[in-house]
């Protein structure tokens, strides 16, 4: 397969194809990879020294050695990007009393000799973790930070003399602890690559892509290094808790919580498959909320252990949910029908909740930090009939027909009675609940993107109103003032593709991770958490984080939306079957890019493609799309470019719009003149 694969790219399209197995080509997109080249990683500058330091920049690229004089002097060091894993260093030359501290930060916000930022727990004082101690008599030779003490994510290490004589140091490296299965953290089997014509930095489309795989990567963990619950006490952390049934697994961020969270999941998994296609982690994150299942009640817990909270519909139908995710894009139908008991009787959980009005009455109130939410929730509505749709597919990819037939009649049933409850034909938008006018983010992001929407227009009306949240840098999400959700924001994201403004989504786009990507607050690598509306990194501050700006996550995988958003809609490749059996390309070519390319791995082999858009009189569009032999796709004809269409040079006559045009797998040429 890979040698065809190679042969046939040398033949047809030098640069795009050739792909070596489990590996995407290599091209100008790899220098935008943040993955680092060696799981052993050293500083790549000094941030800041104080007090009295002597060669510091000896320990950059572990050049040399420095030394650090007085109590109190430190050097801040700089990694250039987000790490997590275990600190080594040498101690060349001590005294008796030589003692020293380190402390972890991932925003540059927070480097201090005093205090790390916040993992253990948010306190106002935003120096709840503390530093961590290496107290005299120190040993001369190579040192290693204890297991137990690992930071999961930080960019940034200050190095703090405790004595009054000097320590002389060298070799201050860091051990990558995530992704602990893969050698090469760099072997995507994915990638994307689109110049932006329109942002301050044209690659930025390419750059946010790897900058959602590079967190997922930095979310990817050994099962025995979750975040000790009950946290630890004042001035310590400890991650080395044992996170579910199997390792490695994925988890919601590299700092904190480290913990799985299936609602992250859903933004997350996606990012996942699109970009390293490693998706055991995800499967072991999924099997470790089936078996925690409830067994009087069927229902899931919202995380996962030692966390393991309770009292989550929505986050209980997102495990739902991510079972899907999952099958699709692994096919791996043996695993689901282990999980298949838990997994109905999980669907029958939230089917219980649903009464005489047709909705479900959400009692498990917990979710990703909105207000409101209980009762006749639109979120929670729209949630269960994405629960109920997938249901339907995976019934039926066990045979269970009449289950399947059953699901999908309540799923339709609930499609007309949440139009009834929660459309709200003043706003143009669907209302939280019945009882106020508050339209939130979430369930009208949702509502496009899972179908619940009853036409294109309302689709499109949903959109523009979803507009309306927007300022600077994107939506204040309004179930949750003050607040930019990333993880929101990546269905909203979705959204504006799927109902066809992708002008829009890229305005969104650079708004909100145009900011996230380059602000100085932040890693400038991964994806933070969530922000304030004027910027700051005070996510959740008033909601349960205590106003604790030290205590948010600069590496969460919720927050990847644009990188599986960049692939299925810019790009427009996508598998609409488990391992793209059947797959579709639909570019979305209305945002003003003239060209995206890209791919993904799945068991059956590479999917790739490649278009141009050239606008010089009539506008052309050239589709380049390999895939596997013996799958099937179609081509989706893009709005507004109604015109001739060609495959592989024969032609097709004159297409509108949203025609779907059956292809074969293989290589083919699409060319489209509107
Ligand atoms: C970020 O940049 C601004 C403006 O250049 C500067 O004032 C501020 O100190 C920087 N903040 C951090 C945390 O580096
Ligand atoms: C910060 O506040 C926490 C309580 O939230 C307290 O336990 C801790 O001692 C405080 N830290 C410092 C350095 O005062
Ligand atoms: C420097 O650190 C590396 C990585 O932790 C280690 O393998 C090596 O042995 C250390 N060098 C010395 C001279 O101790
Ligand atoms: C299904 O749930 C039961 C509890 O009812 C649990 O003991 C079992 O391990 C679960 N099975 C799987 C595959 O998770
Ligand atoms: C209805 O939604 C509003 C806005 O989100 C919220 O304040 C209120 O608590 C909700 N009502 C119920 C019954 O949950
Ligand atoms: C939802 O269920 C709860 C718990 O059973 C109940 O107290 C509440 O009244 C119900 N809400 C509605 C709108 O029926
Ligand atoms: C479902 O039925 C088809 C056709 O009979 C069969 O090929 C397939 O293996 C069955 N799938 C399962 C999971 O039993
Ligand atoms: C479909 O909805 C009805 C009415 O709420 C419910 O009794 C039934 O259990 C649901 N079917 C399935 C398969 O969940
Ligand atoms: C959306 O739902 C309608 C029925 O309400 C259905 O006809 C249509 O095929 C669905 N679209 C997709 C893409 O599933
Ligand atoms: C930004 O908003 C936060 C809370 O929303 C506030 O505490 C902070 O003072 C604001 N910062 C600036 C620079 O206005």
């Amino acid at each position: 397969m890979a040698l065809l694969r190679i042969l046939f790219a040398s033949l047809c399209f030098p640069a795009l194809f050739v792909s070596i197995s489990g590996r995407a080509p290599p091209g100008a997109w790899d220098v935008f990879n943040y993955a680092p080249t060696s799981k052993t990683v050293y500083p790549t500058a000094i941030h800041s020294v104080s007090g009295s330091v002597q060669n510091a920049q000896g320990l950059v690229g572990n050049a040399g050695s420095a030394t650090i004089n007085g109590v109190g002097s430190w050097v801040a060091l700089d990694y250039g990007k987000e790490v997590g894993g275990l600190i080594s260093l040498n101690f060349n030359t001590i005294t008796s009393t030589s003692a020293i501290s380190l402390s972890f930060t991932e925003s540059p916000s927070f480097i201090r000799p005093t205090a790390s930022d916040d993992s253990s727990f948010p306190s106002e004082n935003t120096t709840y973790d503390g530093v961590l101690r290496v107290p005299a008599p120190l040993k001369t030779g190579f040192w290693t930070q204890p297991a137990s003490a690992l930071r999961g994510g930080f960019r940034f290490l200050t190095i703090v003399s405790n004595a009054n004589s000097p320590v002389t140091i060298s070799n201050v490296s860091c051990a990558i602890s995530f992704m602990p299965h893969v050698q090469d953290l760099r072997a995507y089997s994915g990638y994307f690559y689109a110049k932006d014509p329109v942002f301050h930095d044209e690659d930025f489309l390419t750059k946010v892509w790897y900058a959602g795989a590079y967190t997922v990567q930095t979310n990817t963990v050994a099962v025995n290094t979750g975040r000790k619950v009950p946290f630890a006490s004042a001035g310590t952390w400890a991650n080395n808790a044992n996170l579910g049934v199997a390792g490695p697994i994925i988890v919601d961020g590299a700092k904190r919580d480290r913990a799985v969270w299936p609602g992250d999941m859903g933004i997350a998994v996606p990012a996942q498959f699109v970009s390293t296609n490693d998706l055991i982690p995800t499967r072991n994150a999924l099997s470790t909320m089936f078996a925690a299942i409830n067994p009087k009640t069927g229902a899931l817990p919202e995380s996962g252990p030692p966390l393991s909270q309770l009292g989550s519909d929505t986050y209980h139908a997102w495990t739902l949910i991510g079972t899907y995710n999952y099958y699709l894009y692994s096919g791996d139908v043996e695993w689901l029908q282990t999980v298949w008991t838990n997994y109905t009787r999980a669907v029958a959980f939230l089917e219980g909740k649903v009464d005489k009005t047709g909705l479900i009455n959400i009692t498990g109130l917990r979710d990703w930090a909105r207000l409101g939410g209980g009762g006749y929730n639109a979120e929670g509505n729209a949630l269960l009939y994405k629960v109920l749709t997938t249901a339907t597919t995976l019934a039926n990819a066990l045979n269970l027909t009449s289950l399947s037939t059953s699901w999908s009649h309540n799923a339709t049933a609930l499609k007309t009675t949440f139009n009834d409850a929660f459309w709200l034909e003043s706003a143009g938008q669907y209302r939280d609940n019945q009882t106020t006018s508050l339209c939130p983010q979430d369930a009208n992001s949702f509502a496009i993107l899972f179908n619940l929407t009853t036409s294109d227009e309302r689709a499109s009306r949903v959109s523009a109103g979803l507009m309306g949240n927007w300022g600077e840098r994107g939506p204040e999400a309004p179930e949750l003032p003050d607040t930019v959700s990333p993880f929101i924001a990546g269905f909203e994201l979705q959204a504006h593709f799927e109902s066809g403004n992708d002008e829009r989504a890229l305005d969104l786009l650079r708004r909100t991770w145009g900011y996230m990507l380059y602000t100085n607050l932040s890693v400038q690598s991964t994806l933070l958490e969530g922000f304030t509306v004027n910027g700051s990194i005070g996510y959740r501050s008033y909601r349960g984080y205590n106003y604790d700006s030290a205590y948010t996550s600069h590496a969460h995988g919720w927050s990847a939306g644009p990188t599986p958003a960049l692939t299925t809609y810019v790009l427009g490749l996508m598998v609409v079957s488990p391992q793209g059996k059947t797959w579709a390309v639909a570019p979305h070519v209305g945002g003003g890019l003239p060209a995206a390319e890209g791919g993904f791995e799945t068991p059956l082999g590479w999917f790739g493609a490649k278009w141009t858009l050239a606008t010089g009189g009539g506008k052309t569009l050239m589709v380049q799309v390999t895939t596997p032999g013996g799958t099937e796709g179609e081509f989706v004809v893009p709005n507004g470019m109604g015109g001739t269409l060609t495959v592989d040079g024969v032609g097709k006559g004159v297409v509108q719009p949203g025609k779907k045009v059956p292809l074969l797998g293989g290589a083919r040429v699409v060319k489209l003149v509107a």
